[in-house]
C-alpha cells in the first residue's frame, strides 16, 4: 500500500535557512513600504541635522568669534537652534512611525502563526510541544521588536549619521577623516568575525529557550503525575540542566559582545585622542583654525559613540534574524487536509448523515497499516457501535469521518460524497464529537454551551440539560447555567462535565454523532446518567459509539467487530448471537 507522501510537522526537524527568514522580514516590512520610506526620510534629516551643528559651531568660532562679528554670532546661534530642533523633530517622527510599523509586523506575525496554527493537521499538535510553539509566538516575536526598534531602526540611525558626519569631516580635512575611517573599518572587521560565533549562539540559545517552555509546560500538564510518582526532585534536576544549558550559551553571548564592547571602546579613545593631538598639530602649523578642533574632537566623538552601540545593534539584528527563522519554520508548514477548488457545500436541511466507508485502507505516516479495505454503510439516524480490542484502530475508524486524516486509499462518503470533496467546514460543523477528555473553558456553563453557537437561548439550553440528564442536573450546580467552571474542571465531577460537553454538541443539531470511550473515565454512578443522556442524544442522528458497555452494544442497530485491520463481524446483535462468533464469545463472557 503507499505510504502517505511524508510531510514534515515536527518543527525540530525544520531547519529554515538564514534567506527565508531575512526574506520573512522584508515581506512584512515591505507591507508598509511608505511607512519606512517615511521612516527613512525622517533618519536623514536626523542625521544631516546632528552632522551639522559641529559644523555650525565650526563656523561661529572660526569666522563670528574671530572677528568679533556678534551680530553674526547671534544669527548663527539661531541657526544652531533651528537645526537642533528639525534634527529632535524629525528624530520624534522616526520613533513614533517606527513603534507604530513594529507594532502592526509583530501584529501580523502573531496573528499569521496563529491562523497557521489552526490549520495544520493533527500530527502537527502530536509532534510539537505546546511550549515551544508559545515561544515562537511570545518571546520569538518580541525578538523582532527588537530587531526593528534596536536593530534595524538604530542601524539606519548609524548609517546615516556616519554618512553625513564623514561627509563633513572629508569636506573640512581629509587627513584628520581618514584616521577615523580606519578606526571604523577596523571595527567593523572585528565585528563581522565576532558575528560568525555570535550566529551560531544565538540560534542555539533560542532553541534552548524553546525546550525549555515545552518543559515548563509538560511540567503544568503533568503535575500531578508527578507528584505521585515523587517525581520532583528528577525533574527540578532536568529543568536545572536545560537552564544551564541556557545560561551557558547566554552567558557565552555576553562574553563574546562584551568583549567587542570592550575592543570598540579602547580603539575610540585611541582614535579620539589622536584626532585632538593631530588637529592640534595642524592648527600650530596653522593649516586649520581653533573651531576646526573643536569639530573634528566632536566628530571623532560622536562617530565612535554611535560605533559603540554597533555590537547591540549587531546582536539584535542576530536575534531578530534568527527569531524570524524559527516563525517561518511554522509558516511554512502546509496542511495535508487541503479542500478541493469548488467543494462540496449543501444547505443544511440537504445534510443527511448517511455514511459510507468504500474500500478504505489507512496507515499513518510512517506507520503500519491500521485499517486495510474496509467497506460498511449505515443509513442516516442509524446507531453503530464499535468494538474490538485496544489498538485495533476504533478511534481511527471515527476520525476519518472528520477528515481529520485522509487515508490512502479508498474513501469515506457523506450522503455519498467524498469527504475529501465536502468543504470542510461544513462537513465539520455536521459531526458532533465526544471523547473521554472533555475540553470545556473556563468560562461559564451557559458560555461554554454558547462555544461555537452564540445564539443558545437560556431556555434552550436549560431544556436540552433537562432532556438529556434531569431537571435535577442545573439544581445540583452551584449557580445553575451561571456556574464558572475552573481550570481542569475542579469545580464539577467528570460526569457533569461530560453532560455539559454532550449539550453543547446536541445545541448544534449535529447530523452524525461520535462518542468515543466517552464514558471511560466516569465512575459507575455517573456512568448510568451519562449513558442515558447519550441514548437520547443518538435518537435519529447518524451515530458511532465506541463502547464497552454491553447495553450501549446491543441497543445499536449495527454493531461492527474491528480486529486485524479489518471488520471481522458486522450486523445487528441478533445476528451476530447467530452467527456464534467472535461477539457471541465476547457477549456470552459479559452475561455470565
Ligand atoms: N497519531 C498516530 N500516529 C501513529 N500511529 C497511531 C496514531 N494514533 C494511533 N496509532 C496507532 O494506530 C493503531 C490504532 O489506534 P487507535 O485507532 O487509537 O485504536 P483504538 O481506538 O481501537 O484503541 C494503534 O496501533 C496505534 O498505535
Ligand atoms: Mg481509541
Amino acid at each position: 500500500m503507499p505510504k502517505n507522501k511524508k510531510t514534515i510537522y515536527n518543527l525540530n526537524e525544520i531547519a529554515e535557512e538564514r534567506k527565508s527568514a531575512i526574506r520573512l522580514l522584508y515581506r512584512q516590512l515591505f507591507r508598509y513600504k511608505k511607512a519606512f520610506l517615511a521612516i527613512i526620510f525622517f533618519a536623514i534629516i536626523y542625521a544631516t541635522g546632528e552632522a551639522l551643528l559641529p559644523k555650525i559651531i565650526e563656523y561661529a568660532v572660526n569666522t563670528n568669534i574671530t572677528s568679533r562679528d556678534y551680530s553674526g554670532l547671534i544669527k548663527t546661534s539661531l541657526i544652531l537652534a533651528a537645526a537642533a530642533l528639525i534634527a529632535v523633530i524629525a528624530k520624534y517622527f522616526q520613533s513614533l512611525i517606527t513603534g507604530r510599523v513594529s507594532a502592526k509586523v509583530l501584529f501580523n506575525l502573531r496573528e499569521d502563526v496563529f491562523t497557521k496554527l489552526q490549520s495544520l493537521p493533527i500530527e502537527f499538535f502530536a509532534e510539537n510541544q505546546s511550549g515551544d510553539i508559545i515561544q515562537r509566538i511570545t518571546e520569538n516575536v518580541s525578538a523582532i521588536d527588537r530587531f526593528l526598534s534596536q536593530g534595524l531602526m538604530r542601524g539606519l540611525d548609524l548609517v546615516f549619521t556616519l554618512s553625513a558626519t564623514f561627509f563633513f569631516m572629508y569636506y573640512t580635512n581629509w587627513q584628520i577623516a581618514l584616521l577615523s575611517t580606519v578606526g571604523v573599518i577596523l571595527v567593523l572587521i572585528f565585528l563581522l568575525i565576532q558575528g560568525r560565533f555570535l550566529q551560531k549562539q544565538t540560534k542555539k540559545s533560542l532553541n534552548i529557550e524553546g525546550n525549555m517552555s515545552s518543559f515548563v509546560a509538560e511540567s503544568f500538564a503533568s503535575h500531578e503525575v508527578i507528584v505521585t510518582y515523587n517525581q520532583e526532585k528528577t525533574w527540578q534536576s532536568l529543568f536545572q540542566k536545560t537552564n544551564d544549558h541556557y545560561y551557558q550559551s547566554r552567558a557565552k553571548i555576553a562574553q563574546i559582545s562584551g568583549l567587542a564592547d570592550s575592543f570598540i571602546s579602547l580603539l575610540s579613545t585611541v582614535v579620539v585622542l589622536a584626532t585632538i593631538i593631530f588637529s592640534l598639530n595642524l592648527y600650530s602649523q596653522g593649516q586649520i583654525l581653533s573651531g576646526s578642533i573643536i569639530l573634528f574632537y566632536s566628530y571623532a566623538y560622536t562617530v565612535f559613540r554611535k560605533m559603540n552601540g554597533v555590537s547591540n545593534i549587531w546582536q539584535n539584528v542576530q536575534d531578530g534574524i534568527a527569531a524570524a527563522g524559527r516563525i517561518q519554520e511554522v509558516l511554512q508548514l502546509k496542511s495535508n487536509i487541503l479542500e478541493i477548488s469548488q467543494p462540496y457545500n449543501p444547505p443544511i436541511n440537504k445534510i443527511k448523515g448517511e455514511v459510507e466507508f468504500k474500500n478504505l485502507s489507512f496507515a499513518y505516516p510512517n506507520g503500519e497499516t491500521v485499517l486495510e479495505n474496509l467497506n460498511f454503510k449505515i443509513a442516516p439516524g442509524k446507531t453503530v457501535a464499535i468494538v474490538g480490542p485496544t489498538g485495533a484502530g476504533k478511534t481511527t475508524f471515527v476520525n476519518l469521518i472528520a477528515r481529520l486524516y485522509d487515508p490512502q486509499e479508498g474513501g469515506v462518503f457523506v450522503d455519498g460524497v467524498n469527504v475529501k470533496n465536502w468543504q470542510l467546514d461544513k462537513l465539520r460543523s455536521q459531526i458532533g464529537y465526544l471523547t473521554q477528555d472533555t475540553f470545556l473553558f473556563e468560562d461559564t456553563i451557559i458560555n461554554n454551551l454558547r462555544y461555537n453557537n452564540p445564539r443558545v437561548s437560556e431556555t434552550e439550553a436549560t431544556q436540552t440539560l433537562n432532556a438529556l440528564a434531569s431537571p435535577q442536573f442545573i439544581k445540583s450546580l452551584p449557580q445553575g447555567l451561571k456556574t464558572k467552571l475552573e481550570a481542569d474542571g475542579q469545580n464539577l465531577s467528570a460526569g457533569q462535565r461530560q453532560i455539559i460537553a454532550l449539550a453543547r454538541i446536541v445545541l448544534r443539531k449535529p447530523k452524525i454523532l461520535i462518542l468515543d470511550e466517552a464514558t471511560s473515565k466516569i465512575d459507575t454512578k455517573s456512568e448510568k446518567m451519562i449513558q442515558k443522556a447519550m441514548e437520547k442524544s443518538t435518537r435519529g442522528v447518524t451515530s458511532f459509539i465506541v463502547a464497552h458497555r454491553l447495553s450501549t452494544i446491543f441497543n445499536a442497530d449495527h454493531i461492527l467487530l474491528i480486529r486485524d485491520k479489518s471488520i471481522i463481524e458486522s450486523g445487528s446483535h441478533q445476528e451476530l448471537i447467530k452467527l456464534k462468533g467472535e461477539y457471541y464469545e465476547m457477549y456470552s463472557r459479559f452475561v455470565e
